[in-house]
């Protein structure tokens, strides 16, 4: 039974649609989801990532910045996932582990090993069933956050990834298709530079035949 599915990529790949237009989609076939995001999947969680995205004049070490992330997931997945899961609903989560993977790992160079046993802390060992790595050409995906910030009280230019220069995110961009490399069984990569209906239509098609709704 599938009851954790995760969407992950760059900024600007278009994953908050996506689990929007899939929320509405298991909704409509009868199914109970939840649908979240790291980080601030609670309320400890908003906190914190408040103090991880407003860049702003407080500066924070990548360790600090590793360990809030950590911190924000492992209070979401006591509070949140893992609840939620025992009580047979999908979990749609906008990011999870593989997100410090690419941008703590591969950007900020954290050794992976490292971050693949602090992840096996935070999260429980709570793993997805699936999870989704929406992939398109950095440039686009930083354009598009240009034009659509995902969290209006954030003010612009004031994003500490969006600031990151373009090598930051080549890097992650890397580290996310290692990681869909290493563990095929998991990861879907869906190409993302395409319309949000063609995306969505290759989101729809995977989830209804792993989850057998294809009736
Ligand atoms: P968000 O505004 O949610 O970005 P997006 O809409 O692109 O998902 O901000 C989340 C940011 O936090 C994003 O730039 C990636 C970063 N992040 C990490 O660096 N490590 C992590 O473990 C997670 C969960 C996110």
């Amino acid at each position: 039974m599938v009851g954790f599915i995760t969407f992950e990529g760059g900024d600007g790949t278009g994953k908050s649609t996506q689990l929007r237009l899939l929320e509405r989609h298991l909704i409509a076939r009868g199914k109970s989801c939840l649908t979240t995001r790291e980080p601030g999947g609670t309320s400890l969680g908003q906190l914190l990532r408040r103090i991880l995205l407003e860049s702003g004049n407080r500066p924070i070490s990548s360790s600090t910045e590793l360990f809030l992330y950590l911190a924000d997931r492992a209070q979401h997945v006591h509070e949140v996932i893992a609840p939620a899961i025992m009580q047979g609903k999908i979990v749609l989560s906008d990011r999870y582990t593989d997100s410090t993977v690419a941008y703590q790992g591969y950007g900020r160079g954290f050794e992976v090993p490292l971050l693949l046993t602090l992840n096996r802390v935070a999260s429980q060992g709570v793993t997805p069933d699936f999870t989704f790595l929406l992939d398109c050409p950095v440039e686009l995906g930083l354009s598009r956050t240009i034009h659509r910030r995902s969290d209006p009280s954030i003010a612009k230019n004031d994003d500490r990834f969006e600031n990151e220069n373009l090598e930051f995110h080549e890097k992650v961009r890397r580290g996310f298709l290692d990681l869909a490399r290493a563990e095929p069984a998991r990861f879907y990569v869906i190409d993302a530079s395409r319309s949000e209906q063609e995306v969505f239509a290759a989101v729809k098609e995977i989830v209804d035949r792993r989850l057998d709704l294809s009736s």
